[in-house]
């Protein structure tokens, strides 16, 4: 008589058995990787990124030595950009910024069939089915790594699984000591997610995922986003409309000298994030997108925050 099963014994880390949010996607370790998973599974042999997006959605197209050129957003961070450049065998990447822009899609679609939609910012936007469709789940929660996937196509070749318990460090650290002990450890982990190949999202990372109270999450960044709408929207020059399934990822404040105030807050405890640094390396002095890395200052409203935290952002800047 066999028996694989392990039965007894000492206790894993304690996690409810939930639901992902993502449960009908194909589950990866990295954005990126399920970015390459679409490259190799259409064979696409050219593709359209913007400018402004995360120098890691490079890493594949390099890898699979595929060729790509650059596109420009306007002052509503959409494409400036004729779709009928985009042939039968290129795609066109479109990235739903913060998680607000998902309401475009339909009418990009309509333009371009070839669309792979980089859903890295945008968790929670569900997808139009028949438009490839990435996600990535660190950047709304804490896990280390993983990957959701909306992929038309499948490869066939066979795909480890992704093991993430000596990623966690960080993690663990910030709950029991607070952020800056474990930001090199951060930066750390980051670097590890770098020139993997496309793998299984891990057990740990899968588990904790079916962890999180989704509904909850959601009204929390809804009712934080708005809160600061009130004090913001005004002055900010980007507008952006909330529908009642937009789900953002940070409240996203571009004012004409943002670069200052994001110092200062970040002086004061209220960490802002550069998205994206690499992308001064590729535009040019007078771009629109030299302007938003240096100036847009996103502001976090996530489910860790209720509208307390958001008046002390909200009084730290009106103190500036
Ligand atoms: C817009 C965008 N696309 C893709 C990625 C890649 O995701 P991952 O780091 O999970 O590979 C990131 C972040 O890294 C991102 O910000």
């Amino acid at each position: 008589m066999a028996n694989s099963k392990e039965i007894g014994g000492f206790f894993e880390l304690e996690l409810n058995n939930g639901f992902e949010y993502h449960g009908a996607a194909i589950a990866l370790n990295t954005g990126r990787n399920a970015f390459e998973y679409i490259l190799e599974a259409n064979n696409y042999t050219h593709i359209y990124l913007p400018y402004f997006t995360c120098d890691a959605m490079i890493e594949p197209l390099k890898k699979l030595k595929i060729s790509y050129e650059f596109y420009s957003i306007n002052n509503n961070l959409l494409p400036d950009f004729n779709f009928k450049k985009v042939q039968n065998n290129q795609a066109f990447i479109y990235n739903n910024y913060f998680g607000l822009l998902g309401n475009n899609i339909g009418a990009i679609r309509s333009k371009c069939k070839n669309i792979i939609v980089d859903n890295s910012q945008a968790f929670f936007d569900r997808t139009l089915l028949d438009i490839d469709t990435f996600y990535s789940p660190r950047k709304f929660f804490g896990v280390s790594d993983g990957a959701y996937l909306y992929s038309k196509r499948k490869i066939s070749q066979f795909l480890k699984t992704d093991i993430s318990y000596n990623n966690m460090k960080h993690l663990l650290g910030r709950v029991d000591m607070g952020a800056q002990k474990f930001y090199k450890d951060y930066q750390r982990n980051e670097e590890k997610l770098k020139d993997q190949p496309i793998k299984r999202m891990s057990s740990l990372t899968q588990n904790i995922l079916k962890n999180i109270a989704y509904e909850n999450v959601k009204k929390k960044r809804r009712r934080n986003y708005k809160f600061l709408g009130k004090y913001f929207n005004d002055i900010n020059l980007l507008q952006f409309n909330l529908d009642n399934d937009t789900v953002p990822l940070v409240y996203p404040l571009l004012l004409k000298d943002g670069g200052s105030l994001k110092k200062a807050l970040i002086q004061n405890n209220i960490y802002i994030p550069t998205y994206w640094p690499n992308v001064l390396e590729w535009t040019h002095e007078n771009s629109f997108e030299k302007f938003l890395v240096e100036n847009l200052v996103c502001l976090p409203i996530d489910q860790r925050y209720d509208e307390a935290d958001m008046k002390i952002i909200i009084d730290l800047i009106n103190n500036e």
